[in-house]
């Protein structure tokens, strides 16, 4: 379906990369109007570089995508971070900054452009959250906790945003081609662990990753106007791994 977002004005975070950056290609190619946000430059225009673990600056960066695209109709929270660490070697810096990144930020932007949108009496909100939302896994403590957090805070802008027609969904993405599967170089998904115990052993059903198109899609239809009786959900885009028992 073309044109899903027509006129539509978004703000989307992330956008310099990966899942971000395909919702950013989807939305344009939808009709919308997208100002971009992301540490690093982005491809897209508008766009500014802002580091969201400031998040005491957050009315500053709303006021300038405003001033650059007009008023929010749509609001993606997708940048996220993450670093792995057992608990002993968890420190307040890392877990600070994780939480601020994956957490605080998207609930204060839902706070700042959620509150003009029931104002006006229309919005859609889709936070990024992950499979870690719901389920845990060892060396992800501030990273479980961001994105637990985040469904959470889904819920709540949900109950009371509901009433204005402002829909609050969380997109959960499973397994995903990105580079924030990268570390030292090295992407989890050439592991032999998640070839063997992923793929061939399935514990993806569908045995392979997603692109970040396959995240993009879903979250272009519960942020558009054609979706008008969803809110307050959490739907896992993950290849059916969390069906599984
Ligand atoms: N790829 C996966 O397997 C997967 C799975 C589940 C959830 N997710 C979530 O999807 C979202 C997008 O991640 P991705 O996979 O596209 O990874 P990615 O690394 O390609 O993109 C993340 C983007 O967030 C930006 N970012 C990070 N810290 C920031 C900061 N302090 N300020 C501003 N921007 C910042 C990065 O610069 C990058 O452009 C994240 O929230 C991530 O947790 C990804």
């Amino acid at each position: 379906m073309a044109n899903l977002l027509a006129g539509k004005r978004a703000l989307v975070t992330g956008s310099a990369s990966g899942i971000g950056a395909a919702i950013v290609a989807e939305f344009v190619a939808q009709g919308a109007i997208v100002f971009g946000v992301d540490k690093n430059p982005s491809a897209h225009q508008p766009s500014t570089q802002f580091d969201l673990s400031d998040v005491e600056s957050l009315p500053e960066l709303v006021a300038s995508a405003e001033n650059a695209i007009g008023e929010i109709d749509i609001l993606v929270n997708c940048a996220g971070m993450a670093i792995g660490e057992f608990i002993p070697d968890l420190t307040w810096e890392a877990y600070d900054k994780t939480l601020r990144v994956n957490l605080h930020s998207p609930v204060f932007l839902m706070k700042y452009l959620g509150s003009k949108m029931v104002k006006r009496g229309y919005g859609r909100i889709i936070n990024i959250t992950s499979v870690h939302g719901q389920y845990s896994e060892e060396k992800a403590m501030s990273y479980d906790v961001s994105k637990g957090g985040l469904n959470s805070a889904t819920r709540t802008a949900a109950l009371e945003f509901a009433p204005h027609d402002v829909l609050v969904n969380a997109i959960a993405p499973g397994f995903t081609d990105t580079p924030i599967s990268i570390t030292n170089g090295v992407s989890e998904l050439e592991s032999e662990w998640f070839k063997t115990v992923y793929v061939k052993y399935a514990k993806i059903p569908q045995r392979r990753a997603a692109q970040p198109w396959e995240q993009a899609k879903h979250v272009a239809w519960l942020s558009s106007s054609e979706n008008t009786y969803c809110t307050g959900q959490v739907l896992l885009v993950d290849g059916g791994m969390s069906a599984r028992f």
